[in-house]
């Protein structure tokens, strides 16, 4: 590591797993005294803990981000008591994200994720940015998605509030940068702590990028670390795509991969997963190159669209793909179901 943050305190929301964690780590390897905050006291101990180990500095306040003022407001208070008195860095990572329907969301639920993604940061900020202001310089960096500019069916409700929280970042740089306060989001790919069993649902939404698999946090924690150190001064307002190239890049030749996953075929099923419904369109043959995991999906199949349409609910979304060129394809994880009479 390279010091990139000595001298600075930072608070890191939602640290006690996955992103958060590998940030407030690698900030605190990069010199930073760190607040790991979260709802868990044992998870956020152990990340304070393995921080201390390696010689950081960091401490664990516990918060319920439920959206109020006063949570947030609590939060910023005791993180500056811990961090003596000053917040150099917030990073408004705690997120929560059930999926769904949007006519089966309950209504708690809407409240939920816009209290923890979008009402807790927002009260957050405005309770840490004045001194920011004050004191001419600072660091705010918000965690997007890339779902928040991929449309995805079954999560409107969470990929909204990651729309919001885009929107937020440019009218605070606006509010904040004359200031000196830098205001910056990273929009993650799908990203995990391990790795994936094959085939995996969020495994899929990789496919079709060019890295064509799920990223590890310290991919996250590296953004982090530029964005919050002085090396960022210049960045006002971004929305860093750190996501395998998820929402800018269609990968259609790719090389095939040792294992597999993710070769050219492979790569157009990705893209069909992501595509409305996964359409399905008659004549399209879709082979099955992994049988070990669909014992009863062999060879060839040929797809109708009626069968497509019976099928939807237990193939997942990539039944069948179209494509001028390509009339077969290789899928892996579409094929959900083990009942022979669905083919
Ligand atoms: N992982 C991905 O593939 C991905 C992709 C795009 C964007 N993101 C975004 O990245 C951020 C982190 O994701 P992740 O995968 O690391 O999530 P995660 O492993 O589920 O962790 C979520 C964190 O948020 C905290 N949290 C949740 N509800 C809270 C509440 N009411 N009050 C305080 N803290 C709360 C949790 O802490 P406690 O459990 O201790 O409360 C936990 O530390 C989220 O904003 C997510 O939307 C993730």
């Amino acid at each position: 590591m390279t010091d990139r943050l000595t001298g600075k305190t930072a608070l890191v929301t939602g640290a006690t797993s996955n992103i958060g964690a590998a940030i407030a780590e690698r900030f605190a390897a990069e010199g930073a005294t760190v607040v790991v905050s979260g709802r868990s006291a044992e998870r956020g101990q152990a990340v304070v803990d393995r921080i201390i180990a390696a010689g950081g500095r960091g401490s664990f306040v516990a918060a319920d981000l439920d959206g109020t003022k006063r949570a947030s407001e609590l939060l910023a208070d005791q993180a500056r008591e811990a961090l003596g008195g000053r917040v150099d860095i917030l990073v408004n990572n705690a997120g929560v994200f059930p999926g769904g329907p949007t006519p089966a969301i309950a209504e708690e639920t809407a409240d939920l994720v816009y209290a923890v993604n979008v009402k807790a940061p927002f009260f957050l900020v405005a309770a840490l940015a004045p001194a920011m202001v004050e004191r001419g310089t600072g660091k705010i960096i918000n965690m997007g998605s890339w779902g928040a500019r991929l449309g995805i069916a079954g999560s409107a409700l969470y990929t909204s509030s990651k729309g919001a929280i885009e929107s937020l970042t440019r009218a605070w740089a606006a509010e904040f940068g004359p200031a000196g306060v830098n205001v910056n989001a990273i929009s993650p790919g799908v990203i995990r702590e391990t790795e994936p069993e094959p085939g995996e649902r969020g495994e899929t939404l990789m496919w079709g990028t060019p890295v064509g698999a799920s990223g590890r946090p310290d991919v996250i924690a590296a953004a982090a670390v530029y964005l919050a150190s002085d090396e960022s001064d210049f960045v006002h307002g971004s929305v860093l795509d750190i996501d395998g190239g998820r929402t800018g890049v269609a990968v259609r030749g790719a090389a095939p991969r040792p294992d597999g996953l993710g070769d050219l075929p492979g790569s157009v099923a990705g893209q069909a997963a992501l595509s409305p419904m996964g359409r399905c369109h008659d004549g399209v043959t879709v082979r099955s190159t992994r049988t070990e995991w669909i014992p009863t999906v062999v060879g060839r199949m040929k797809f109708s669209r009626a069968r497509c349409a019976r099928r939807y609910a237990s193939v997942s979304r990539a039944c069948a793909i179209a494509s001028a060129e390509s009339k077969v394809i290789s899928t892996t994880a579409s094929i959900g179901s083990s009942d022979p009479s669905l083919y």
